[in-house]
């Protein structure tokens, strides 16, 4: 493509265009399948991405230094990422930022507060200082666990994990790829989408691969990684809240928990309030995805409505064979 036409295009849809030479070579060495968004992904270190993500991946693999005091959201795709952003900013910042008019929630998306480390602080090459910032730091990312960057492993920092039924990861994902896809794209069909998925080429897929890696790492070390999922945090968010704080190191205080500081984050993160604030209805993130696409219907089943009974036998096959022994269920 060149490069005039790529530079209209929005930044999640600039690819291998915009690479430079050396990253170009090791994308070009890699397995490839055809992309859901990005015209390709490629399967690096075990996982599936666009090119724009393996060379965040590596940028930040090889340059991201982590601090024992910092704090990391980790989570599949379409798993709740942008509601657990909400509420682990709110969690960690209710001292000096009081649940009021003037909340940052309020006029910033949730993925503005809290950066992705690889698709926002070190994508396109960008090598940030972050340096300056105040302990604790929150960061989120998608990178699956082997490929975490190494002073993550050495570190004792802490890691929130979360993730969600694949029946409704893989319909949210094919809807939200479906919405950013340029017009001229076309759609992606339900039924080409749900083989890639199954075959594991969806992005940061393996989904069961991402999944089982942090939950083995939760059961072996749960100081380091707190495991959460999305139907539990639906069904029971207060406990949820307070089980994170703690794990956190930051506890509600008798206080807080009387003057119902608990259910006032539960309020302000819930998908009702934040879906309908005016920054997460017209607003953009600076890659070009508008803010309204991580907001679509937020509940746990929506798979019903989608999926036949044959799509759901293969997929709970695959889940009931990816996870046996290990003592997950999703
Ligand atoms: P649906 O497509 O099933 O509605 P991610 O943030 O990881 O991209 O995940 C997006 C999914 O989380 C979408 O699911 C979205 O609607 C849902 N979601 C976003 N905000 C939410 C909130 N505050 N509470 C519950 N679900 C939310």
């Amino acid at each position: 493509m060149p490069c005039q036409a790529c530079a209209s295009l929005p930044r999640y849809l600039q690819q291998e265009e915009i690479l430079e030479q050396e990253c170009k070579t090791l994308i070009s060495s890699l397995p490839k399948e055809n992309g859901w968004v990005a015209s390709h992904l490629y399967k690096y270190q075990g996982f599936w991405n666009p090119a724009r993500h393996v060379r965040g991946i590596l940028t930040c693999q090889e340059n991201f230094e982590a601090r024992n005091s910092d704090v990391f959201l980790v989570s599949t795709p379409k798993s709740g990422t942008t509601w657990l952003k909400a509420i682990l900013f709110t969690l960690i910042n209710r001292k000096h930022c009081p649940i009021n008019q003037n909340h940052p929630l309020l006029r910033n998306n949730p993925h503005d507060l809290v950066p992705f480390l690889e698709l926002k602080l070190y994508v396109d090459n960008q090598i940030p200082d972050l340096s300056t910032l105040n302990s604790p730091r929150l960061f989120a990312t998608h990178i699956p666990f082997f490929s975490l960057p190494k002073s993550v492993h050495d570190s004792s920092c802490k890691l929130v994990y979360l993730c969600r039924n694949p029946k409704d990861t893989f319909v949210s994902l094919w809807q939200f790829s479906n919405k950013l896809r340029l017009q001229e794209m076309g759609s992606n069909s339900l039924g080409e989408a749900f083989d890639m998925f199954c075959r594991g080429v969806s992005i940061y897929g393996p989904f069961w691969d991402h999944v089982l890696d942090y939950w083995k790492e939760s059961m072996e070390k749960p100081h380091k990684v707190l495991f959460l999922k999305y139907e539990d945090m639906k069904e029971h968010p207060i406990d949820n809240l307070r089980c994170i704080a703690e794990f956190l190191g930051c506890p509600f205080s008798e206080q807080e928990e009387a003057l119902g500081m608990l259910e006032e984050i539960s309020k302000l993160c819930s998908f009702d309030n934040l879906s309908n604030l005016e920054i997460n209805r017209t607003g953009k993130l600076s890659s070009g995805e508008q803010n309204k696409a991580f907001f679509r219907r937020g509940e746990v089943g929506d798979w019903k409505n989608h999926l036949t009974a044959e799509m759901v036998e293969k997929l709970d096959h695959i889940t009931l064979h990816n996870f046996s022994g290990s003592g997950l269920e999703l």
